[in-house]
């Protein structure tokens, strides 16, 4: 049984201000066909079921986006590891012989996901290890976890077949900048972040690990309470030595941070080039370029370049755009209010 495990339970703090506490990414449209996190419960149509993994502080927006999958709530926001983990308890639980496709909501996807998707869970199945899905990075991307494949992929070495597989021979979550740039010429694969196993062997794999409190305790519940807060990337994809790796075919980008908008200025989402600008909604820019300009009001730009401007309700944000992934710092002084 093919399960579709959607992972919506972020707060979206790097695209503050039109993410916020009370509205996070998922939820927000850009332009596409509805918000983010009802065209990724449609991208993922081809599972037998399908599950919201979320807070309850979002379960009805999320009731109220993707009206035909079930919601799974998780008992507090600890990030993707402890949320996982618990989701793949509950969901041995309640389905026979499932195997997991584990898929974020902040990405944008063009091409066919559905046989990609099949191939993990395939492969998820015969070697009874994580699989993962690797994408060829085109620039040393700091927020990205990168996986380094041994050999290349089994049927030639090349990542644009559909049915290569290799192993992982190690995993990288989030490098700095210099080290990113050794991993990318090194051969390494961007992690898409889209996961496939079976509950088993991911439960297996979270032994010896932080989240091991969800594996053993009686209740879920309350190993939940006592794991640790931290990605699944740290906590289980740095840690495990039984994981694979298939190649991403598809377009793929993760819409996280603002910069992420200049690259998909034709993607049909709304967002628009003017004169070497990448803007979403209204605004006008003179002697300006290479800024992200996105805003529910009119914005203007005269005379600079490279930044991230967005103006949101009565919020605006301004931050260097190689630098966007600063977004964070700020958000998190802010996190009581907003
Ligand atoms: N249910 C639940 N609970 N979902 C969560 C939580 C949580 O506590 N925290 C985050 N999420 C959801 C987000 O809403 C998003 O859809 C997804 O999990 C991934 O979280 P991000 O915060 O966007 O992760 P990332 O983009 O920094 O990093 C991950 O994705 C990259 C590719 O997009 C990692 O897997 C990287 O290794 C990967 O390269
Ligand atoms: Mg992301």
């Amino acid at each position: 049984t093919t399960v579709a495990l959607v992972l919506a339970g972020g707060t979206g703090t790097r695209l503050y201000p039109a993410s916020r506490a009370d509205r996070p990414k998922q939820f927000l449209d850009f332009g596409g066909d509805g918000s983010l996190l009802a065209s990724t419960v449609d991208r993922v149509a081809f599972a037998d079921e399908t599950y919201v993994l979320t807070g309850e502080r979002y379960a009805d927006a999320v009731r109220e986006h993707a009206p035909r999958a079930g919601v799974l709530v998780e008992p507090a926001g600890k990030d993707t590891g402890p949320a996982l983990a618990y989701a793949a308890r509950r969901i041995r639980e309640q389905v026979d012989d499932a195997v997991l496709v584990c898929v974020p909501s902040d990405h944008h996807v063009d091409g066919d996901f559905a046989s990609v998707a099949a191939h993990a869970c395939d492969v998820a199945v015969g070697t009874d290890g994580l699989v993962t899905m690797g994408v060829e990075p085109t620039r040393p991307a700091t927020g990205y976890g990168y996986i380094e494949p041994e050999g290349r992929f089994e049927d030639g070495g090349d990542a644009d077949t559909d049915d290569g597989v290799a192993p992982v021979a190690s995993f990288r979550e989030k490098p700095d900048a210099e080290t990113a740039r050794e991993l990318v010429d090194a051969g390494c694969l961007w992690n898409a972040g889209i996961f496939a196993w079976t509950p088993d062997a991911f439960l297996r794999e979270c032994r010896n690990t932080p989240l091991t409190p969800i594996v053993t305790a009686d209740d879920p519940a309350e190993g939940f309470a006592r794991a640790e807060a931290v990605s699944v990337d740290y906590a289980v994809l740095e840690r495990t030595d039984d994981a694979y790796v298939v190649p991403a075919t598809f377009d793929w980008d993760d819409l996280g941070a603002w910069d992420a908008l200049e690259r998909l200025t034709d993607a049909g989402l709304g967002v628009e080039e003017r004169d070497g600008n990448a803007v979403l909604g209204d605004g006008l820019t003179s002697d300006a370029s290479g800024n992200v300009v996105a805003g529910d009001k009119h914005v203007s730009l005269v005379g600079v370049d490279d930044l991230v401007v967005a103006a949101f309700d009565d919020r605006v944000l301004v931050v260097p755009k190689d630098e966007a992934q600063r977004v964070r710092e700020v958000v998190s002084e802010l996190r009581e209010e907003n």
